[in-house]
C-alpha cells in the first residue's frame, strides 16, 4: 500500500537564511501562492518573532493561503511562540514549529542550559504552543550530534505534552545516509508514544548528502520531509524539494510512498524562487537545471528518439518543462495579458498595478517580438519590486566604441528626487555602476555579477544578479531587460534598495 509523504516546504524560512535571499512580504506571498499550486502540505512562512517585517510576512501568507497548512518557526520561549501564534492565526490550517538545541555543544556553549533545563523548556514550549493550535511540531536542533538516549527522553516528553510532529534535524549537514536512517529507526522504535506522531527529517547539505539522508530517513519510517525549492538554504542549503518528490514518485517500488505534489508546478516554482532570491539554478541541477533533460551524445539522442525510456526515467513535461512557447506579442490586448498572468499564477493587487504592468509589457513588446511566460514573470517582478523603492531607474544612455572607454549616463531617483550621474568604466556595466555609486556612495562590495538569458535566442531578455556586501550584510539584486546594461542598472539599484531595508535575525542564533 502506498503511504503519504508530507512535504513541508521551508523555502520561505530556512531558504531565506541563504546569504542575500531575504524576501519582502509581497515576494513571500507570491512564492507561497506558487507553493500552494504545487500542493505542498505545509508552508513554513518564516520566523515571526525575528522582526516586525517577518511577523507581517508570515501573517500575510496566513491570510492568502487556503489549502496548505501555514507554519511559523519559534524558539522555545513564550514570547516567540505567542508571536508565531498571532502571525499564523488567520490561516485556514495553522502550525507552530518550536525548537530547542539538544546536542551537548549547543546546550553548553550556546544555550548555557543543563539537559534537565532543556527538557523543561521543550515541554513548556509545546504546551504553550498548544494554546494557539492543535498542530504543534517540535524540533531538536542539532539532533545529529545529540546523545540518542537524551533525544528519546526529550521526544517522549514533548509527545506527552502534545507535539504532533517530531522533527529530527541534521542542522550542520554532518550525517551520512546509513547512520541517519539508523538514528531515525531507533528513535521511532524506542521513543514512548512514537506511534502517535508523524516523524520528520530536516537535512542540510554541507557534505552534499541532504537528499540522500532525507530519503534514508523515509525508508526508516519518517513520513514528513522538510525541504526547499532548488535546495536553497543556510550555507550549502537544505534538501531539495524537487529531488525528494521525484525520487519517491519515480522509485515508488523502493520507498512505498508518494506525495500530494502537482509535479507539473515544479519548474515554475523553481524559476520563481530563483528570480526572487537572485540564486540562479546550475544547468546540471537534477530536475530543474536547464540541462536536466538535454541529451548531448548522439547515441543517447538516437535512443531517446527511438524509444524515450532508453535514456529517460522521467518525462520533462511531468515536472513542468515546456518549450518556450510564444504567448503574447505587441498586438495582444489588456485582457489577454491579464488572462496569461492568471494562467501562470500571477495576481496583481489592483487595477492600477495591472495597468502599470501592461504599459511595461507594451514597451517590452515593442522591442521584443515574442513574449514568453518567463518574460512575463520577470516583468511583473520588476513591477512589484519598484513599488516602495528608495532608488528607481529613470533613464540610461550609454556609449561604447571599440578601443574607447565606455561612458554611461544614468538618471535615477533617490526618495523621489531625480539625480543624474555620468561615468566612464572598463566596460558599459562598470561605467553604469560607477555612475550610480558616484551619487549614492554606498561603499558596498560587489561579490557577484551574473547575466543569464531568460529564454532562448539573442532577442532574449538578460536577467542580471548583483550580490552586494556591506557591514557584514549580503543582499542579492535582480534586474531584467533586453538591454543587459539596463538590466544591470536595475539589478544594482535593486540590491541597494535591499541594503536600505532593515536586516533580519537568524533563528539559529540565541
Ligand atoms: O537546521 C535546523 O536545525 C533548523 C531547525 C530550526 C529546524 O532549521
Ligand atoms: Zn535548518
Amino acid at each position: 500500500m502506498t503511504e503519504q509523504l508530507i512535504i513541508f516546504d521551508t523555502t520561505l524560512r530556512d531558504g531565506e537564511q541563504s546569504p542575500g535571499a531575504s524576501m519582502t512580504k509581497d515576494e513571500k506571498v507570491r512564492i507561497a501562492r506558487q507553493l500552494e499550486r504545487l500542493r505542498v502540505d505545509v508552508i513554513e512562512a518564516g520566523f515571526a518573532a525575528a522582526s516586525p517585517g517577518d511577523f507581517e510576512a508570515v501573517r500575510a501568507v496566513a491570510e492568502s493561503i487556503k489549502d496548505s497548512t501555514v507554519c511559523s518557526l519559534a524558539r522555545a520561549t513564550e514570547k516567540d511562540i505567542r508571536t508565531a501564534g498571532e502571525a499564523v492565526a488567520p490561516a485556514a490550517k495553522k502550525r507552530i514549529h518550536t525548537f530547542i538545541a539538544t546536542s551537548p555543544i549547543h546546550m553548553e556553549k550556546k544555550l548555557r542550559m543543563s539537559p534537565d533545563q532543556v527538557v523543561e523548556a521543550a515541554v513548556a514550549a509545546v504546551k504553550f504552543a498548544g494554546q494557539f493550535t492543535d498542530d504543534v511540531e517540535f524540533s531538536a536542533e542539532d539532533a545529529v550530534r545529540s546523545d540518542i538516549d537524551f533525544l528519546i527522553r526529550v521526544f517522549g516528553e514533548v509527545i506527552k505534552a502534545g507535539a504532533r510532529t517530531i522533527n529530527v534535524p541534521d542542522t550542520v549537514g554532518y550525517s551520512v545516509p546509513g547512520q541517519w536512517g539508523d538514528r531515525m529507526a531507533q528513535l521511532i522504535a524506542k521513543t514512548p508514544g512514537a506511534k502517535n506522531v508523524v516523524w520528520s527529517t530536516h537535512c542540510h547539505n554541507d557534505l552534499g548528502m541532504a537528499v540522500a539522508n532525507s530519503l534514508q530517513a523515509v525508508l526508516a519510517g519518517a513520513r514528513q520531509v522538510e525541504c526547499t525549492i532548488n535546495g536553497l538554504g543556510e550555507r550549502a542549503g537544505n534538501a531539495s524539494l524537487e529531488e525528494i518528490v521525484m525520487a519517491v514518485k519515480t522509485r515508488k517500488d523502493v520507498f512505498g510512498c508518494d506525495s500530494n505534489i502537482d509535479t507539473s508546478q515544479i519548474v515554475p516554482a523553481s524559476r520563481l524562487v530563483s528570480q526572487i532570491t537572485g540564486y540562479p539554478v546550475q544547468p546540471n541541477k537534477a530536475i530543474v537545471g536547464a540541462n536536466a533533460f538535454a541529451h548531448e551524445s548522439g547515441i543517447h539522442q538516437d535512443g531517446v528518439l527511438k524509444h524515450r525510456e532508453t535514456y529517460e526515467i522521467m518525462r520533462a513535461e511531468d515536472v513542468g518543462w515546456t518549450a518556450n512557447r510564444i504567448v503574447l506579442g505587441k498586438l495582444s490586448g489588456r485582457n489577454a495579458f491579464r488572462q496569461r498572468l492568471q494562467a501562470i499564477g500571477i495576481e496583481l493587487e489592483s487595477e492600477q498595478a495591472l495597468n502599470e504592468a501592461f504599459a511595461r509589457f507594451k514597451e517590452l513588446a515593442d522591442r521584443k517580438s515574442e513574449i514568453f511566460d518567463e518574460d512575463l514573470q520577470a516583468l511583473v517582478m520588476g513591477e512589484v519590486e519598484e513599488k516602495d523603492d528608495k532608488f528607481k531607474l529613470v533613464s540610461l544612455a550609454q556609449h561604447s566604441e571599440m578601443g574607447e572607454k565606455p561612458v554611461s549616463k544614468v538618471v535615477f531617483s533617490i526618495d523621489g528626487k531625480e539625480v543624474a550621474s555620468e561615468s566612464q568604466g572598463n566596460g558599459p556595466v562598470d561605467a553604469t555602476v560607477r555612475a550610480i555609486e558616484h551619487q549614492v556612495k554606498s561603499g558596498a562590495e560587489l561579490l557577484l555579477f551574473s547575466v543569464n538569458a531568460i529564454t532562448t535566442g539573442t532577442e532574449s531578455q538578460g536577467e542580471v544578479t548583483m550580490r552586494l556586501s556591506k557591514d557584514g550584510r549580503i543582499v542579492n539584486g535582480m534586474g531584467a531587460d533586453p538591454d543587459i546594461v539596463v538590466a544591470s542598472a536595475r539589478a544594482y539599484l535593486n540590491a541597494l534598495n535591499r541594503l536600505a531595508t532593515a536586516p533580519k535575525a537568524n533563528p539559529q542564533q540565541p
